[in-house]
């Protein structure tokens, strides 16, 4: 099993570099791929930093080289890179910009390929399977080259894309991880807190799924991780609102509008519930059900007198409130 995972590592850190190549060094890259990623302003240093590639177009162009230098169809279908049936192959990526997954010791164990002409037809980007070497739900992408500014600067950001991550770095701000669009998980918030303890999540301005994510959250307060939250304004993410507001803008931006999670919950909620008496109800019960998983007391109690105020509910009624559910979660 080790020497599989050895093998899997090693045919996608020759992927990573076939890619790379043929983003730089053959015309269809340079013409088709390079010249996308330019036109959204990237840097080549950004560019080389994240060690992008392009995935000719054709059938099974990068198979065919994989397996003329020896690579097995085993490891190259275990991948995922290739897709085999009885009669036929073909590259997984085939035509698309390539963003290779890192792991924290800086090899390549999976890849997201984005399409390069938006097509309601077609997935955006595709997604290396699960695999011995990539387990999607315990990686987050970046981690690799965010690593050691997270523990400089004690504090990660965490935004949905792949782009997202690069135009930051672009921009100065290199503490920055991906979920790659999904939920967080356990083992994801694992990750981080082996670096800070200091989480901030930045929403894509357009995310109808805010309020989904709400309860993800607990599961970041539970680690006893300080989270904030930052809302991007309408129909703009990281990458855009970078390119747009530079660095210094969006540093601005940052410190004048990131919120306290506890306290951005809150506030979103009390919009909802207003004057309605069985909403409010339901909101106190939601917001204390987030205080209740915090680990530390102390910061609990932070929490609770800073809601106490937020709801216009007596602390005490919100003590009560939290022995019952705490009662419940054991
Ligand atoms: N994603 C995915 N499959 C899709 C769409 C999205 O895996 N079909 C993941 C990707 O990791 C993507 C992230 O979700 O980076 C966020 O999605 P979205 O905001 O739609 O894409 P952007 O990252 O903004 O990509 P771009 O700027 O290139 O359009
Ligand atoms: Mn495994
Ligand atoms: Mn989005
Ligand atoms: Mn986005
Ligand atoms: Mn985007």
């Amino acid at each position: 099993l080790k020497d599989e995972r050895e093998s899997l590592m090693i045919v996608s850190a020759f992927a990573q570099k076939y890619f790379s190549r043929s983003l730089w060094e053959e015309n269809e890259g340079r013409t088709i791929g390079l010249s996308y990623f330019r036109e959204r302003s990237f840097r080549d240093d950004t560019l080389k930093k994240f060690a992008v590639g392009y995935s000719p177009d054709g059938k099974a162009p990068f198979t065919e080289k994989a397996q003329k230098q020896g690579y097995k169809m085993e490891f190259l279908e275990k991948t995922g890179l290739s897709i085999k049936r009885d009669d036929w192959v073909r590259d997984r990526f085939a035509g698309r910009v390539m963003f290779p997954i890192f792991n924290l010791a800086g090899r390549v164990i999976a890849f997201g390929g984005r399409i390069l002409k938006d097509d309601p037809k077609a997935a955006k980007y595709l997604n290396s399977p699960e695999s011995e070497i990539y387990h999607k739900s315990k990686v987050l992408y970046g981690i690799y080259q965010a690593k050691r500014e997270i523990s400089r600067t004690e504090k990660c950001y965490l935004v949905e894309g792949y782009t997202d991550v690069l135009s930051m770095h672009q921009a100065g701000i290199e503490n920055v991880v991906a979920s790659s669009g999904t939920a967080l998980t356990p083992d994801q918030i694992r990750l981080v807190k082996r670096f800070t303890p200091n989480i901030t999540i930045i929403y894509d301005g357009d995310a109808a799924g805010i309020k989904a994510s709400l309860r993800g959250i607990d599961l970041v307060l539970e680690e006893g991780m300080n989270v904030k939250v930052l809302l991007l304004p309408d129909g703009e993410d990281p990458d855009s609102f970078a390119k747009r507001k530079g660095a210094s803008g969006f540093r601005e931006y940052i410190n004048e509008n990131e919120t306290d999670f506890i306290q951005f919950k809150t506030r979103l909620l009390l919009k909802d519930a207003e004057k309605d008496p069985v909403a409010r109800a339901r909101l106190i019960t939601d917001v204390i059900r987030s205080v209740a998983v915090i680990p530390d007391t102390i910061t609990r109690s932070v929490y609770i007198k800073e809601c106490s105020r937020l709801l216009d509910v007596d602390e005490e009624i919100l003590y009560t409130e939290i022995r019952k559910q705490k009662y419940r979660q054991n």
